[in-house]
């Protein structure tokens, strides 16, 4: 029997790791659980884990309003120190790049317990770009002893950064787990319902490199589009930090075919991508889901870390400039071989097995 413990803070977190929980946990003769959460997000991460029925074993209930990362470092540091001493797991597992992954798995090796990295290999080789989360990976990827890579390009850079290949095990993305039970045929929402007989653009964004004026002159791109294309109608669930918000009330405010609304839950957000025409976004989890439901994504980011959904032709990288958005955006509504090459499905990310793959790997 292995005693394993999931730490995780953030929504993508949570949306990726608790299909893996629910795996081990299947599994009751392998596996002693204990899952940790350490609260970096409050109520987006309460969400997805009663979507998914998660009730956590340990809660650090860190979130504070307009939290810095000293604060967020600091809190993960202690507390997890507490809870590795009284529960020495054989194996800590983190997800991704948030700063709850780099100081939870901080805590796992000054603690002297093995830490598996689920999500691990991920680059762009600019420390600024995404900020703080390529410092994140890279950091927690020094020390960890397991490294659950989602494609074959992750686990080459990996592998090329003195990883021992037999600790490095390529097994898809978990996000994509979580996909295969979400989407449904007869799915309905009372804002896609008012959305009837027009396209439904998706936008999202957070990244805090983005903050300030180059989110704003997204926005701008976007209204430009909109106003030229009444045929279209934006969702936009928007992000609880309340910079974010700022931002996109200055910007949109009194544009009545762009609904700013609350974030959705999970089942709903993806239901969302799986009726909308095209996604405006800069997350990086929605660069994983968009290429298995053949949704063209504009990321808004001048780096990706997914270069499989690039090549899949999903995604397309067009930066933080406003007249470049501006044309990638309305080039992708009016040039039906553009849309053509960029809707078509593709599973560059796994086929939905990967927590099993993760849970046999562990029992090994
Ligand atoms: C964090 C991660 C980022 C990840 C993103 C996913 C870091 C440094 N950043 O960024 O890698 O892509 O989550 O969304 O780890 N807030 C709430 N309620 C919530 C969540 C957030 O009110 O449920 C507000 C709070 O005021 C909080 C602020 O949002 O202080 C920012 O949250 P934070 O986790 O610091 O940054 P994110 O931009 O969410
Ligand atoms: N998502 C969600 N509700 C929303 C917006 C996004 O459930 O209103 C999901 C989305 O499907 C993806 C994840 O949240 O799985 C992405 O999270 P986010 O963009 O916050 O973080 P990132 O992936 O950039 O770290």
């Amino acid at each position: 029997m292995k005693k394993i413990m999931l730490v995780f803070g953030t929504r993508p977190e949570a949306i990726k790791m608790c299909p893996l929980v629910l795996e081990l946990k299947s599994r009751p003769e392998e596996f002693d659980v204990r899952v940790c959460v350490t609260g970096q997000h409050r109520q987006m991460l309460h969400a997805v884990l009663e979507a998914f029925g998660v009730t956590p074993d340990f809660d650090l209930d860190l979130m504070a309003p307009g939290q810095t990362l000293f604060h967020i470092t600091e809190k993960v540091l202690s507390g997890m120190k507490e809870i590795l001493e009284k529960e020495r797991p054989d194996v800590l597992l983190v997800h991704g790049d948030t700063t709850t992954t780099f100081a939870a798995g901080l805590a796992g090796f000054y603690s002297g317990v093995e830490v598996g990295h689920v999500e691990a290999g991920l680059r762009t080789y600019n420390v600024h770009s995404p900020f703080p989360e390529e410092f994140n990976r890279q950091a927690v990827d020094i020390f960890t002893k397991y490294s659950f890579a989602p494609t074959e390009t992750s686990a080459g850079n990996l592998i090329r950064e003195g990883k021992d290949p037999k600790t490095v095990y390529v097994t898809g993305n978990t996000a994509i787990d979580a996909l295969k039970t979400t989407v449904r045929e007869n799915y309905t929402h009372p804002e896609l319902e008012k959305a009837a007989g027009r396209r439904v653009i998706l936008i999202t964004a957070h990244r805090r490199e983005n903050l300030g004026e180059p989110m704003k002159n997204c926005f701008r791109a976007i209204k430009r589009v909109m106003a030229e294309h009444p045929d279209l109608y934006a969702i936009y669930p928007i992000h609880m930090n309340p910079l974010v918000r700022a931002a996109a009330d200055e910007v949109f405010a009194g544009e009545e075919r762009i609904r700013l609304i609350e974030p959705l839950d999970v089942l709903d957000f993806h239901n969302f991508m799986a009726r909308s025409h095209l996604i405006l976004t800069d997350s990086g989890g929605i660069q994983e889901e968009a290429p298995s439901l053949g949704k063209p994504v504009l990321v808004m980011r001048d780096t990706t870390e997914r270069p499989e959904g690039v090549a899949a032709g999903t995604l397309k990288l067009v930066g933080t400039e406003e007249e470049t958005i501006y044309e990638a955006f309305t080039k992708l509504l009016t040039d039906e071989a553009e849309y053509e090459k960029m809707s078509r499905a593709s599973n560059p990310y796994g086929d939905g097995t990967a927590s099993r793959q993760i849970a046999d790997i562990l029992a090994r």
